[in-house]
């Protein structure tokens, strides 16, 4: 019978076949994805794996610290990680367009990655974390109009301008079985079960723009929000929960003084494989909590709202 440790043979055995003894590269994102690909890989070829963290600045609260520390010590691979927030931030700076900010992010991520790679030298592979719904996702749907809601980066650009052979262990592989693989990979469960995270970050829960200070005050709330579901036990039956930050303010009350601050929205969904979803109907005690957290804690928000639309008619992100 098909089983996740016959899989990692399996995967392990094509790898080796694949590069016999070159050098592989591996782009993490800080999501689960690359990060099984690249503790597989490490486990087919050991150092002939780099790892390049490129760090746009834009992931959740701890993210990068809690990638970092568990390639470098857990599990000692060998990673660049590559500070580039000030590029990226300062690129994204009085962009709104939801596009703009995909096409920008997209292009400093290859540029960025590409110059570390050079660092490196004489690479042949490229190892990538695309899952089979990449795949498919990438390929134009039948029937239907061709119209692209939204760029999703992860598939083409890089290898197109890297001339390099892909190496894509998780191929054939849904969001389900990546992590049953990370898992007897022995990646810690509560990285394994981390909600699936969108490439360009939370640029694209920024409506209205991206600056240093809203990207700060979402992570807080969005951590509050995170904890709080966690609490109730609810994060596993959840596909995706996050916070936005609205670029409106509105009128609040607090102690006896007025205040004029941001509002935060937050999106829960439960789906499948992310084509579909619909809105997770909370208790309302679990969002009460939330709110009253958020907003006692994090300055510069001063009212919560939750969405509760589906998709379609909308998307899980709000951009
Ligand atoms: P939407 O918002 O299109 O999201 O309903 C479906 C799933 O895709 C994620 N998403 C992205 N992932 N690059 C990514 O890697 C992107 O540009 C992007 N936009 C949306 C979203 O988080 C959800 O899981």
């Amino acid at each position: 019978s098909w089983t996740m440790a016959a899989y990692r043979e399996q995967a392990i055995a094509a790898i080796r076949a694949q590069v016999g003894d070159q050098k592989v590269i591996c782009g993490l994102s800080g999501g689960v994805d690359s990060s099984v690909a690249a503790v597989l890989i490490h486990e087919a070829i050991g150092d002939q794996l780099t790892c390049i963290f490129v760090d746009h600045g834009l992931l959740r609260k701890n993210e990068a610290d809690e990638v970092v520390s568990m390639f470098r010590h857990q599990y000692n691979i060998p990673l660049v990680h590559v500070d580039a927030s000030k590029e990226f931030i300062g690129e994204l700076e009085g962009v709104v367009e939801p596009e703009a900010k995909r096409k920008i992010i997209g292009r400093l991520f290859i540029e960025t990655f590409e110059k570390e790679a050079m660092k490196i030298g004489g690479v042949k592979f490229l190892a990538q974390g695309t899952l089979y719904p990449d795949v498919i996702e990438s390929v134009s749907f039948t029937g239907g109009p061709s119209v692209t809601i939204k760029s999703h980066h992860n598939v083409g650009g890089l290898p197109a301008r890297m001339n390099m052979e892909l190496v894509e262990p998780l191929r054939e592989l849904f969001k389900d079985e990546v992590r049953k693989l990370g898992r007897e990979l022995g990646l810690p469960e509560h990285f394994v079960g981390r909600h699936p995270f969108p490439g360009p970050g939370l640029a694209i829960r920024l409506p209205g723009g991206v600056t240093r200070e809203k990207l700060d005050i979402l992570r807080q709330a969005d951590a509050i929000y995170l904890e709080e579901i966690r609490k109730a036990g609810l994060y596993d039956t959840i596909w995706q929960a996050f916070a936005v930050l609205l670029p409106v303010q509105t009128v609040g009350v607090m102690g006896d003084g007025r205040t004029y601050e941001s509002v935060c929205a937050l999106r829960a969904v439960t789906s499948v494989d992310g084509m579909t979803a619909d809105f997770f109907p909370f208790d309302m005690n679990v969002l009460g909590r939330t709110a009253t957290r958020i907003i006692n804690e994090v300055k510069g928000i001063n009212r919560v709202v939750y969405d509760v639309t589906s998709k379609p008619p909308g998307t899980i992100e709000w951009e």
